[in-house]
């Protein structure tokens, strides 16, 4: 399938994550095979407009990741179009929209999903976005801000004639925040009422799920793809196992040993790849040994693994002790340990 002239080799797509979704991780996931597209975490327009450090870190990523979708937020439309020029700038394959984020800080400054309480702004946004640049422009969403406002057919409608090449609607208003469960059915009627591509997103869990969502609007108005949040950090494979069966194989399976040796290559890539010079971190040696108590950017890798083996832990056997245990890291090596004592130790009869 495609987006504007952008082709996708598979539906299944890595939602957009703030803190979660960095390169390392995308390209890791990526490399696991089944990815049609991945997207940055949220980067802020304004951030990217002034060119802050921090802000265009979060926009890195790499050949191996292509397609690539940079999600910006705000409510500016010339300050959002010159962000977007600063995207295709920056090579990326596609710019979307944040019109779905409910957290106070974003939605405050007319961003994230207070644009959906104002949809002729937000189809301004998109159309100032779509005469900026020649990627093409894709809005995320909600189903609204709440129960008395579920508006996001409307919405799509309108950014559809503005110019947006695809949109994605997560089934839950800003109100219900994670609560309660996505509606695939308004997903379904947004879909049938567009031209452009309409992905879905939320609750997708199981490889199984995410065909299912699939299949189950799979008719000519059905959604084109389907983006895949907690389900991922659970299970980076997930894409995968979903395209195998998508094709008919049985879902591959994954191995306690490949699970833990994710978490060692997700390391080691946060470790070396990163540089913030602004706190005088440097590249690491690889191998370079370090016991001592984290600091600097050691203690933000610590605190990477610590957020992902929240999710990441769950479902496996002895999950929340290897919660509990990594939680109480203080330093790389002792990550290390515990991820081997766990995933690798000959398992005693
Ligand atoms: C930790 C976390 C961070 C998120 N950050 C973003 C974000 O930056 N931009 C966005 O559009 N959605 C964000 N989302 C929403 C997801 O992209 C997704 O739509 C939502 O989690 C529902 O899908 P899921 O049930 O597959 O997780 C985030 C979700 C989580 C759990």
């Amino acid at each position: 399938m495609n987006i504007g002239n952008v082709k996708l080799a598979t539906p299944f797509v890595v939602a957009p994550m703030a803190g979660m979704t960095d390169t390392a991780f995308r390209r890791l996931v990526k490399r696991q095979g089944g990815c049609g597209l991945v997207v940055t975490e949220m980067v802020s327009s304004e951030g990217l407009v002034r060119g802050i450090d921090r802000t265009l870190e979060y926009a890195e990523y790499t050949e191996e990741e292509r397609p690539v979708s940079i999600q910006i937020f705000g409510g500016d439309p010339e300050k959002m179009a010159a962000a977007a020029q600063i995207v295709e700038g920056m090579g990326a394959d596609i710019v979307d929209i944040n019109m779905g984020c409910p957290v106070h800080k974003i939605a405050k400054h007319s961003a994230g999903c207070s644009l959906m309480k104002q949809p002729e702004h937000a189809a301004k946004v998109v159309a100032a976005m779509a005469r900026a640049v020649k990627i093409p422009v894709t809005v995320k969403m909600r189903a609204g801000w709440n129960d008395r406002s579920r508006n996001a057919a409307e919405l799509a409608r309108m950014v559809e004639g503005a110019g947006a090449a695809a949109v994605t609607i997560h089934g839950r208003t800003a109100e219900q925040s994670y609560s309660g469960s996505a509606d695939w059915d308004l997903v379904s009627e947004v879909a049938s009422q567009l031209r452009i591509p309409v992905f879905g997103s939320g609750d997708c869990v199981e490889p199984e799920q995410v065909v299912e969502r699939l299949r189950a609007s799979g008719s000519a108005a059905g959604v084109s793809g389907v983006l895949v949040g907690r389900g991922v950090l659970r299970n980076p494979w997930i894409l995968a196992q979903a395209a195998d069966i998508a094709a008919g194989r049985p879902p591959r399976h994954v191995t306690l040993q490949e699970r833990g040796q994710f978490l060692l290559d997700y390391i080691d890539m946060l470790l070396h790849e990163r540089i913030d010079e602004r706190e005088g971190f440097r590249h690491r040696a690889p191998g370079t040994a370090d016991d001592g108590p984290a600091r600097g950017h050691d203690r933000w890798v610590i605190n990477k693994i610590r957020a992902l083996c929240s999710w990441y832990s769950k479902g496996l056997d002895g999950g929340s002790q290897l919660r509990v245990r990594i939680n109480t890291a203080v330093s790389i090596s002792e990550l290390r340990d515990i991820i081997g004592a766990f995933f690798f130790a000959p398992v005693v009869a």
